[in-house]
């Protein structure tokens, strides 16, 4: 195989093979054949779904000898410059590197010099990164470009980009590419490059992009370095299940699956915490997720089930145990920990588990009176048939409750939960809580 890696050999060199993003580039398109470009540009979106590679096409198509109907011919020496990244007419700058505001002062400068081509493009990639007085020097600039000079700003990021800056820019805004765009994008490209792909290795690989690109071209050749295998992915579902399920064992398997594939425990803990971040993201802010639609769904019933609470609780956790790993002699067995602790609701009665109780009674009363179960009929005397009197009910309410077992009421005192003979008020009046009850009044007892 080539030496240079996939993704880099099939960057789309026109509009027309980027996939999965028509409204960016046709609006682009337009721009260019009506001679209508704008000045400043904000490309905004998830990593790897072509924002660089936009603009550089627009960088080549403004400066192209030869453009066809908002195309650049890509054989020009100006196409071909930009291409190879030689052209003096594209400067690409690094924010994430070159956050400084020299740097800024230093492109200014030199934007207003002339150019060989029409235009002079600056690409800024990562332009959230800049520095505060970085911004300010570029805003100026912004307000008042030179006539040949338009700025393409690209970001994963455009909350964090200042509102002046944003709003002198024209925003477009890239997406995940759907799932069936990219599997015939993927189809195309491994027959392309000479790839064998199975089913399971493509269904594989475009799971592990989840929608961006880059990453899924990057998956795939992985794939085909391991010989068409499908890639092993951790379930991280797994982990959210764990934890509703209160499942210690499930998530010490996927662990150990995981290690035995030759994941590291760190990686993993930062995967596990990813998920988590998604799912937190799904539930209160489900405009930030990155994931494909379907993905995004499957996401935010995981994290419906357990909690708003219960998220926090748990990145916080491995969060903390991804500080400690640094000097840990076995990250593996920080990791075992957290997820045992995180698994086993009791052996952690604080504040934060009584919240997350509440919290996933709130979602359970919120899931709707249909899911309700259906009243209880009044107790029938067994010899008449007829309906049981006060006085009956309470005798028939005391002998089912000397028949057992009976979980904890939750009311106060605590009796303790009568199937497994746990929790309840001690002799000081204290409740132990281990039956879970974890009602508020118990706390501190
Ligand atoms: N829309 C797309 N269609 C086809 N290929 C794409 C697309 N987007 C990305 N790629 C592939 O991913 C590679 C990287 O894309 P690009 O650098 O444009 O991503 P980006 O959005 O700028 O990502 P980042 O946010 O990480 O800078 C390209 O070289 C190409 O192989
Ligand atoms: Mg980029
Ligand atoms: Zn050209």
């Amino acid at each position: 195989m080539a030496t240079q890696s996939l993704y880099r050999r099939y960057r789309p060199r026109r509009f027309s093979e980027v996939k999965g993003q028509e409204h960016v580039v046709r609006s682009l398109r337009n721009a260019v054949i009506n001679h209508r470009e704008g000045q400043a540009y904000m490309f905004s979106g998830p990593r790897g779904t072509g924002k660089t590679t936009s603009a550089r096409i627009l960088a080549k198509v403004l400066n192209c000898d030869n453009p066809q109907d908002g195309e650049p011919c890509c054989e020009c020496p100006s196409c071909l410059a930009v291409e190879r990244g030689t052209s003096y007419d594209v400067h690409e700058l690094d924010a994430a590197s070159n956050n400084g505001v020299e740097a800024m002062r230093d492109l200014i400068e030199k934007a207003s010099l002339g150019t060989p081509g029409r235009h002079k493009v600056y690409i800024l990639d990562e332009v959230h990164m800049l520095s505060k007085a970085a911004e300010a020097a570029l805003l100026k600039t912004l307000e008042e470009p030179p006539p040949h000079v338009v700025f393409v700003l690209a970001t994963t990021d455009p909350q964090k980009v200042s509102e002046t800056i944003r709003s002198r820019t024209q925003h477009l805004q890239f997406h995940l590419l759907p799932m069936d765009v990219m599997e015939d994008h993927i189809r195309w490209l491994a027959g392309d490059a000479g790839i064998d792909l199975t089913d399971a290795a493509l269904q594989s690989v475009l799971r592990q992009g989840g929608g961006s690109a880059r990453d899924t071209v990057s998956a795939l050749e992985l794939v085909a370095s391991g010989g068409g295998e499908p890639l092993e992915i951790t379930p991280l579902d797994e982990f959210v299940e764990a934890f509703i399920e209160k499942d210690p064992g499930r998530a010490l398997t996927v662990v150990a699956a995981a290690v035995q594939q030759g994941r590291d425990a760190r990686t993993l803990a930062e995967d596990i915490v990813r998920h988590l971040r998604d799912c937190f993201l799904s539930l209160m802010a489900p405009e930030l997720v990155q994931l494909p639609a379907q993905r995004a769904e499957e996401v935010t019933g995981l994290a419906q089930r357990l909690g708003a609470a219960a998220i926090v609780r748990s990145m916080e956790r491995i969060g903390e145990i991804l500080v400690e790993m640094r000097h840990a002699p076995d990250p593996r067995l920080l990791l075992e920990v957290a997820l045992v602790q995180l698994t086993h609701e009791a052996s952690s009665g604080d504040l934060s588990v009584v919240l997350e109780r509440l919290d996933r009674l709130e979602h359970q009363i919120a899931a709707g009176a249909a899911a309700a179960p259906p009243a209880r009929p009044a107790p029938v005397d067994p010899a008449t048939g007829r309906a049981l009197g006060g006085r009956a009910r309470r005798a028939a309410a005391r002998a089912r409750r000397r028949a057992g077992p009976r979980a904890c009421s939750g009311r106060w005192p605590c009796r303790g939960d009568a199937a497994t003979g746990t929790g309840g008020v001690s002799g000081t009046g204290a409740c132990t809580r281990s039956c879970g009850c974890a009602r508020a009044g118990h706390v501190g007892g």
